[in-house]
């Protein structure tokens, strides 16, 4: 059994650095914590060069302070070990723990994260101040959790140097034994690329034309499980320390990250927690927001928490906008209605110094007398009203597949387009999911999908034999299956399937590609056939023919007018579809639609368009959340019985309101 998060309701905070303020600052802060309703912050983070001042001497008397005035205030530490952010002494002593990046510079210290993962020097000290920690506060009563690190490879994934380079090397020994089999994994016969010494590899250093495909594959794969070594190792001392004491480390399973293979992370955790921050650029973020957080209940395969996310503008982006009226409230219960039993920010206190001093926070630089501060303490009396909530699960009955080897492997140089980005690629699936209020999991390809009576395979490019056949055998026993073009197209090792496109899915799909037709940047064709007048294809196409699938729609122009590019294919007890182009949102929404209804699968309420339903599902009642991003609000059917939780009112005439820009949580009892 893993050690559990003992807080009560729906935990709030955020990060916590009272190092960068007198002390006298910190009275003030645990009163107005209180007066937010805080419940949790994460301490620590960045505090390694104030508790180790020098190698092996420590300094814990401002933390015992932190910790005690928490404590004494009722409030819970996460407490962090510090060693995203070594100090100056660390780099002077043992300059070769900085990293390489992928050009040959040798970085400087000066920020943060930016030593070698794979740096004895470093994992020594990271493991000696992780000790230090983990024997002076095993036993406090304020550590509810560790915070293990932080995010980490957010900066420095990948370090090229000669450390990193043997490192490498013992990685590929353990995967593959002996050097034949690495020569076959590659397919090294290409460009006379074949080793010969194992001392030959070297990481994917920039060469003169393409680097080798699974070469630069296993290097992601190397890299993400270099930063877990680390992880792990970190953990095992807390846990050695403290076993009562779940440990957590902040993922970024958004804004574009995709650095570590989390799925191979998350059965490290204790307790699962994310970073969510909105890109100015998205129109739409309230879509990431939700795939983000249903991502994290499928990582966490039920609650997980909230670690970070803004009050208001970020410093990191090139123009970072504000949040609008009610932003705030939606987005954070947004994270709670996807499964978030915590809510926290970055930061608690807005700094006047340092890097990050044009970063919103909980207490912004204005003082409490500021929009918001006003919605920071609205915000703790929801999630204090929601408390209930806690524990509750999802209740999707569609899988999307994800897997970042696919995603890693798609976004490879020479591709035969270089415009393919998977999370593009999803998204484009996820948001007609979204807008229609369906739940929805993500899942690995080689997931128990028993429970799921639809499957999305919205890009696949890379997977394996076993993940094959069990999105197969899925279809076979009777579910239905879509898959987007360009999957199945090559093994683990990045090997083309032979004998005709879409690979490993010909079968189950029923159709066979001969040759691939990408589109170029602002190229469409149009479509014809079970679709509405004006349908459109971009980004992709391929000339495929149909061997047992029935033709949906069809290309209207160019050299595949007439051709398939949608299908669907009755197989075994089940159904499976492939999608061939990269639809119009309008027709992709309308497939995905019939699909789903040809799947059974209803979403988990109707409501008007803007409203976004979610549903978690506690053990005698639902919630049902209710978010308008539409400025209209609207009127959503409930069942009887129901309490509308933030009012704490019952709900007389089996609906509810929602207020435009509001949010509206509902209890339902089950039957
Ligand atoms: C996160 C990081 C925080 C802070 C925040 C700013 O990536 O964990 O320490 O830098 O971004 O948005």
């Amino acid at each position: 059994m893993k050690p559990e998060l003992k807080l009560p309701g729906i935990a709030y905070g955020g990060d916590y650095n009272p190092e960068q303020w007198p002390e006298e600052v910190w009275a003030e802060d645990m009163r107005l914590m209180r007066e937010a309703g805080v419940t949790m912050v994460s301490v620590g983070i960045f505090s390694w060069a104030l508790l180790e001042p020098a190698e092996g001497e420590y300094d814990f008397s401002r933390m015992d302070k932190i910790l005690g005035l928490l404590h004494d205030n009722g409030i819970a530490a996460d407490l962090a070990t510090p060693t995203a952010a070594p100090p100056a002494w660390f780099f002077r002593r043992h300059p070769e723990a900085l990293p390489v990046d992928r050009d040959g510079r040798r970085l400087s210290y000066g920020s943060r994260q930016t030593f070698c993962p794979s740096s004895p020097a470093y994992r020594r000290a990271a493991l000696r101040i992780t000790r230090a920690i983990a024997d002076r506060y095993a036993g406090h009563p304020a550590v509810a959790m560790w915070h293990v690190h932080n995010e980490y490879g957010c900066h420095n994934a990948e370090c090229y140097c000669d450390t990193s380079a043997e490192a490498f090397r013992g990685w590929l020994r353990s995967r593959y034994e002996d050097l034949a089999a690495l020569n076959e994994a590659w397919g090294t016969t290409f460009w006379s690329q074949w080793y010969y010494d194992w001392d030959e590899i070297l990481p994917p250093r920039p060469t003169g034309a393409v680097p080798n495909p699974t070469h630069q594959l296993d290097w992601r794969r190397f890299c993400s499980d270099e930063l877990l070594s680390l992880y792990v190792a970190e953990r095992d001392v807390l846990g050695a320390a403290a076993p009562s004491i779940p440990a957590t480390t902040n993922f970024m399973v958004m804004y574009n990250f995709d650095a570590l293979d989390y799925w191979r992370w998350a059965p490290h955790l204790d307790v699962l927690s994310n970073d969510h921050y909105l890109r100015s650029t998205d129109p739409e973020s309230e879509i990431d927001i939700a795939l983000s957080g249903d991502l994290m209940r499928s990582l966490a395969g039920g609650p997980w928490l909230l670690m970070e996310h803004s009050t208001g503008a970020v410093n990191w982006q090139p123009v970072n906008r504000a949040k609008g009226p009610g932003e705030l409230r939606r987005n954070a219960l947004a994270h709670v209605a996807r499964g978030a039993d915590g809510i926290a920010y970055f930061q608690w206190r807005a700094a006047k110094a340092g890097a990050e001093q044009w970063h919103s926070a909980m207490l912004p630089h204005a003082g409490t007398d500021s929009r918001i501060w006003q919605d920071v303490v609205r915000l703790g009396a929801d999630l204090r009203a929601l408390a209930e909530v806690r524990d509750s699960a999802g209740t999707a009955e569609v899988a999307v597949v994800w897997d970042w080897n696919a995603r890693w492997a798609l976004e490879l140089p020479s591709q035969p387009s270089g415009e393919l980005r998977f999370l593009d690629l999803v998204r484009d699936w996820y948001e007609p999911l979204w807008r229609a209020g369906v739940a929805v999991d993500f899942v690995r390809p080689d997931a128990d999908l028993s429970s799921y009576r639809l499957v999305l395979a919205p890009s696949l490019y890379l997977v394996d034999e076993a993940g094959a056949a069990n999105l197969t055998s899925f279809a076979r026993r009777g579910g239905v299956l879509a898959v987007g073009f360009h999957s199945g197209a090559v093994d683990e090792n990045c090997h083309v399937r032979l004998g005709g496109y879409p690979g490993a899915f010909r079968e189950v799909l029923g159709v066979r590609g001969d040759e691939l037709f990408p589109l170029l940047p602002g190229e469409s064709v149009g479509l014809t056939g079970e679709v509405t007048p004006g349908a459109t294809g971009t980004l992709w196409s391929e000339r495929v023919r149909t061997e047992g699938a029935r033709v949906v729609a069809t290309y209207t122009e160019g050299p595949l007018s007439g051709r398939p590019a949608i299908t669907r294919n009755a197989y075994g007890e089940g159904v499976a579809w492939y999608v061939a182009t990269r639809p119009d949102p309008a027709t992709l929404g309308a497939l995905l639609d019939r699909i789903r209804s040809e799947a059974g699968v209803e979403p988990v309420r109707t409501t008007p368009e803007g409203v976004e339903a979610a549903l978690r599902r506690g053990s005698d009642a639902d919630y049902l959340f209710l978010i308008d991003h539409s400025g209209r609000g609207g009127e959503v059917a409930v069942s009887d019985g129901a309490t509308e939780l933030l009012t704490g009112k019952p709900v007389g005439d089996g609906s509810v309101t929602v207020p435009a820009g509001g949010v509206v949580v509902v209890r339902e009892p089950r039957q």
